[in-house]
């Protein structure tokens, strides 16, 4: 027979009751990812996905918790399951492998992969597929769609995997890495900041990338839940004020 502890846990408590009760949802988030997920001088995290989660709240009438992950972006999902939060809402790229381990909500936004290479690649290397030589050192965040793109779009590249989004990006600055492969608006929202002269941007997207909100299989009424409040915000223009306050300059 199972311990009484055991059988808390294998109780099919739906997420939903426990938000309700408890007066707090907590997100899973990785901060990041510029512009969804980042921290700010004084640490604290903002961003698209911040202001979402913050907007979900209010419209729930709770307070929102951020969890960061265990490990790394790619430990989200089995963080999801051991119960450390209640929804991923990181930038997730819905695809059909991670489907098959959770349940996403309609996307919320779209994006691409794209190539962000050294400055001095500028007017040799025009298009990603450019790159897809032994010549070449390409960094990607483990566990991400950059990781796949690279493995597809470049399989003859030598490649390598870094810890974070900065290490990426100081690599291709130093010329320690030719070229970093992760989603466009990161490189977008750096290159907004850094000017034309510092790096080489190729703001091609390479995929289709539809962003979700994960929640774990049995979760159903936070799923109905969330693709409602998508709707809503999409139609009554909070989503519009949110994606202007991000993504134009
Ligand atoms: N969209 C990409 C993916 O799903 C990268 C997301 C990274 N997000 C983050 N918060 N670090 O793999």
């Amino acid at each position: 027979p199972l311990a009484c502890t055991e059988k808390a846990q294998t109780t099919h408590e739906s997420a939903i009751d426990r938000i309700v009760s408890n007066g707090v949802l907590r997100i899973g988030m990785d901060p990041g990812y510029m512009p969804f997920e980042m921290k700010d001088r004084q640490g604290d995290l903002i961003g698209f996905d911040v202001d979402l989660a913050y907007l979900l709240g209010d419209a729930m009438g709770v307070r929102i918790e951020f969890v960061p992950p265990s490990g790394s972006f790619a430990s989200l999902m089995d963080d999801l399951y051991a119960n450390r939060f209640d929804m991923i809402l990181s930038g997730m790229t819905i695809t059909p492998e991670r489907n098959l381990r959770v349940m996403f909500s309609d996307p919320y936004i779209t994006v691409g992969q794209a190539v962000l290479a050294n400055i001095k690649h500028k007017g040799t290397v025009r298009h990603a597929e450019n790159l897809n030589s032994t010549t070449y050192l390409i960094t990607y965040l483990e566990g991400t769609t950059g990781a796949a793109t690279v493995n597809n779009l470049l399989p003859r590249a030598r490649r390598v995997s870094v810890a974070s989004q900065e290490e990426g990006i100081a690599m291709v600055r130093d010329g320690r890495a030719d070229a970093f492969v992760y989603d466009l608006p990161a490189f977008a929202t750096l290159m907004a900041k850094e000017g034309k002269e510092s790096f080489l941007f190729l703001d091609q997207p390479l995929s289709f990338e539809p962003l979700g909100i994960g929640v774990r299989f049995t979760d159903f009424q936070l799923h109905n839940l969330l693709n409602n409040f998508i709707r809503q915000i999409q139609a009554d223009g909070t989503y519009d004020t949110l994606y202007d306050r991000w993504f134009l300059q």
